[in-house]
């Protein structure tokens, strides 16, 4: 439920602007008050009288409205909610948002506000798919900016791909996700989920069989539970929860980086299965068979490790840092020495002897250790590992 929170809803200008209206249905059948700011374009698609009496309230539009100015202010009005959802979030409003332009009321909310945002793509597959588009999305996602759908399917413009906007109770499940309520509220905590893939060349990689679902089930019970949650992922099968703010990554390194820049967290969960090593005599063109018969050798080097780094560090290390072992044999010992060796508070032990079928499977079966010993948990769903796990991180933090 959404009773006693306030959305501000910015309509961009696209055909998909009419599924607004029905969003902003959704949203208040839920108990929230919402907050309409409509681009000039959005005006062109909806009028701003639909959008006003659906909302119970008026719309803003201009930036220079001296009753508005007079009685609230733009930047005022940028602060009053609970979360600023942009809907649809068009390629222009895209490319502003990740530009910080303030050309109009609804950039100029964007930009002043200290609350956060969810947006929900709304374009052509071609726009989409564009250099422009992703380079803007990535600067987004790298800035806390949450993003519901866009789906794939036949468009107004009658091609077919990715890009319509995500339907109306999608975005409030995101809404939901993204203001869940719990004893999380206010705390901020990362966690790594999915595989690194190491090049060996620029169409060659090394990766492995992690799936991402512990990570992200993980990170989708955190966020259930209130949680401010950076979700760091390499590249997994399994999409990201809704609700969490998605940094998406190929290599170690790169995990390792993203991790940094989004210190500092209460909290740090470390699922990732980082590859130890990447090709260190990695080549920049793709290698080829010579006729010679000689195949050619990989040079590793070490990748650094995330979990030691974060759980070592002095000042800013989050106040719980928690690590994964994925074991084939002498679990426990291992998990136990690893532990210690990387100076994390609790290692979450698991087997991954492929008779198991937890690797890739949607089960798991772990062994939680914390400072007072090991606690062997039932073989459960990994969304139940999650949940139980969630549960024990809002403990620690109280
Ligand atoms: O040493 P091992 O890879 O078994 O340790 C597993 C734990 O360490 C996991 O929590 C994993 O996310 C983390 N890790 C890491 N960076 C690495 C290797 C592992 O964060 N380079």
């Amino acid at each position: 439920m959404l009773s006693q929170r306030r959305i501000l809803l910015i309509v961009g200008g696209g055909i998909a602007a009419y599924k607004a209206l029905d969003l902003i249905r959704r949203l208040r059948e839920r108990g929230a008050a919402v907050t309409p700011v409509m681009t000039q374009a959005a005006a062109e698609f909806v009028t701003p009288l639909s959008v006003a009496a659906l909302a119970g309230e008026k719309v803003h539009s201009a930036l220079f409205d001296l009753t508005a100015e007079a009685e609230m202010g733009h930047i005022q009005l940028s602060r009053v909610a609970d979360l600023i959802v942009v809907a649809p979030a068009t390629a222009d409003l895209m490319a502003k948002m990740a530009q910080g332009r303030a050309d109009d009321l609804a950039s100029t909310l964007l930009l002043a506000t200290d609350t956060r945002v969810l947006m929900a793509p709304a374009m052509n597959v071609r726009m989409w798919g564009h250099p422009a588009t992703q380079r803007n999305l990535a600067q987004l996602r790298a800035d806390g900016v949450l993003v519901a759908g866009p789906n794939d399917g036949d468009m107004a413009c009658g091609e077919y791909g990715p890009g319509r906007m995500a339907e109306p109770l999608e975005i409030v499940a995101a809404i939901e996700a993204a203001l869940a309520d719990g004893p999380l509220r206010g705390r901020h905590v990362l966690v790594t989920s999915g595989p690194t893939h190491e090049p060996i060349d620029p169409v060659r990689y090394i990766a492995n069989r992690s799936s991402g679902a512990q990570g992200s089930a993980i990170a989708g019970a955190l966020a259930a539970l209130g949680a401010r949650v950076t979700f760091v992922t390499g590249p997994a099968a399994v999409p990201p929860p809704d609700g969490v703010a998605v940094v998406r990554v190929e290599t170690a390194r790169q995990m390792l980086q993203a991790v940094q820049t989004a210190l500092p967290a209460d909290a740090a969960v470390f699922a990732a299965a980082v590859a130890d090593w990447r090709v260190a005599n990695a080549s920049d063109h793709k290698m080829k068979k010579d006729g010679s018969g000689h195949a050619p050798v990989l040079e590793f080097a070490e990748n650094p490790d995330i979990l030691a780094t974060v759980a070592q560090m002095g000042s800013g290390r989050p106040r719980l840092v928690v690590g994964f072992a994925a074991e084939t044999d002498d679990i426990l010992a291992h998990a136990t020495a690893k532990r210690a060796r990387k100076r994390c508070d609790w290692i979450v032990a698991n087997d991954v002897r492929p008779e198991t079928g937890i690797m890739g499977g949607s089960e798991n079966a772990v062994t939680l250790i914390t400072g007072n010993g090991p606690e062997v948990w039932p073989r459960l769903s990994k969304e139940m590992v999650a949940r139980r796990l969630a549960d024990r991180i809002a403990q620690a933090l109280q």
